[in-house]
């Protein structure tokens, strides 16, 4: 077993009741996250109880458990691990009611000592986890209590502020951590690292030097088993207000007091609060071919599987300088990359033909893959006489580390630090009640969605929303091979 430092884990011993814990992300993730901080040593005193519709008993829920393990764990699953992780799983189903699960809670806690906690996790839908927070407050389980809550966090401002006023009335705002997995990314944590560690890039890092910035998160996959799901819901509410937003304020935001969740939230809130309102003509829905065929799907759904917008931060660093974003389904390639385009130098000492500036402005790229990666592209000479120019960089991958083995999956670090208290990487009521109300202008006007071919880009008019920019992606030059020798 992998030595933990001291103080990465919990101070107490911690009961996990899982709400959905049968349900798609409780398998692909949280389950095998649980089971891997576990086995890992990172929570040693631990109890899971599973609470779900399904009508199951405690051997059938070990099942699903172990076959979700099978299938989605990243590691490998040894008998002797899951039998002693097996061994701290209890169940639940939610219609036996509040005294069942605090008589379950209760004995969990007995089994693990005096001083224990409770972290309560809701893999639910809306709808469904208000009655879990109800449930909760009746079966006495607030207190010594943390609970976890997955997007999304209302589909508008009023419903927000409605979700946070009834959520509050059972939890308060400190007990509360709202997950957007990206931040659990450790490639999304390295855009702190390197922008506040270095004193090489932040004395340019505003729009004196930065052209424009790109947010591009394609994906290949398509809906799968969530098209219900995500016919309510489209691309804007599902990543953008969600994950790009996020992304976009690491990267935006002021230098914080202290690298404490307190301080990074009020660096994050500032750009929220900068945020101009979208606006409906800077953006560009889309919907794949096929998407109105598929079931659960209104035939004439104006739901977009696409987005791509402008956006601008109006404070002093920022002001002028915009962002573009772009996300979809099925499309060409699945990455998930920031990119900032240094203001070019004059060129015109160079003579014509000689390739400057040709191949776009120097870039600054992180890629947000679980292998991050990261360059810097710049001109250079090409060897040889005369003075022609190429596009080179500088790239770094985390391979190159060797550590690529630490790296926690995003849901495990954001579990791990839900149960420290460590709010940090977690979004706020007031963040996420202001993203609505920048969003208001287009929700309210959206304009219509236009027909994308599955495996593209997205639709034509993307274009001329970058214009005189273009889209970074699909890359013209492919990343160095970290695994190839000799570089
Ligand atoms: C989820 C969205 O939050 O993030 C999905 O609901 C999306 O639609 C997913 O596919 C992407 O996350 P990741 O970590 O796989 O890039």
């Amino acid at each position: 077993m992998a030595k933990i430092p001291p103080g990465v884990g919990p101070r107490f011993p911690q009961v996990v009741v899982l709400f959905g814990a049968t349900g798609d992300l409780a398998k692909r993730k949280l389950l095998p996250g649980l089971y891997h901080l576990a086995t890992a040593g990172f929570i040693p005193q631990c109890r899971v109880i599973g609470v779900s519709l399904d009508d199951i008993d405690l051997a059938g829920f070990r099942q699903i458990a172990r076959r979700a393990l099978d299938q989605f764990s990243t590691r490998k699953v040894t008998d002797a691990d899951w039998d002693a992780f097996a061994h701290n799983l209890d169940y639940v189903p939610l219609a036996a009611g509040a005294p069942a699960l605090a008589a379950a809670v209760a004995a969990a806690e007995a089994s693990l000592g005096d001083e224990t906690r409770r972290l309560h996790y809701l893999s639910v839908p809306p709808s469904a986890a208000l009655s879990a927070v109800r449930m909760l407050g009746e079966a006495g389980l607030v207190e010594r209590a943390r609970i976890v809550m997955e997007k999304p966090f209302g589909t508008d401002l009023a419903s927000a502020v409605q979700l946070n006023r009834q959520l509050h009335e059972v939890f308060s705002e400190d007990q509360i951590f709202r997950i957007d997995h990206f931040l659990g990314k450790e490639p999304a944590q390295n855009i702190l690292a390197f922008r506040f560690a270095n004193g090489l890039f932040e004395p340019i890092w505003n729009r004196n030097f930065i052209d424009h910035v790109q947010i591009d998160v394609p994906e290949t996959l398509g809906l799968g088993q969530r098209s219900a799901f995500y016919e309510q819901t489209g691309a804007y509410r599902d990543m953008v207000v969600t994950h790009l937003f996020q992304i976009l304020a690491f990267m935006a935001m002021e230098p914080p007091t202290a690298l404490e969740p307190q301080p990074i939230s009020e660096e994050k809130n500032k750009v929220f609060r900068s945020m101009l309102p979208v606006q409906p003509a800077d953006v560009v829905r889309g919907q794949y071919g096929g998407y109105r065929q598929e079931p659960g799907v209104d035939p004439e759904s104006e739901t977009e599987t696409f987005i791509a917008m402008k956006c601008f931060i109006d404070n002093w660093r920022w002001a002028g300088v915009p962002f573009f974003l772009r996300t979809g389904k099925k499309m060409a390639e699945g990455q998930r990359i920031i990119s900032i385009a240094f203001r070019e130098p004059p060129k015109s000492m160079f003579p014509p033909g000689s390739g400057v500036g040709a191949q776009g402005p120097d870039h600054l790229t992180f890629d947000l893959a679980d292998a991050s990666k990261m360059s810097l592209s710049f001109y250079g000479k090409r060897p040889g006489p005369g003075m022609r120019l190429d596009k080179l960089s500088l790239q770094f991958a985390m391979h190159d580390t060797g550590l690529i083995g630490d790296v926690l999956e995003a849901y495990e670090r954001l579990i791990l630090d839900a149960m420290r208290g460590d709010h940090t990487l977690f979004t706020t009521a007031e963040g996420i009640e202001r993203l609505w109300q920048v969003s208001t202008p287009l929700l309210e006007n959206p304009p219509p969605v236009r027909l994308y071919s599955p495996g593209g880009w997205g639709p034509k008019s993307i274009h001329q929303l970058v214009a005189p920019h273009a889209w970074r992606l699909p890359f013209e030059r492919a990343w160095r091979d970290p695994n190839a020798s000799g570089g």
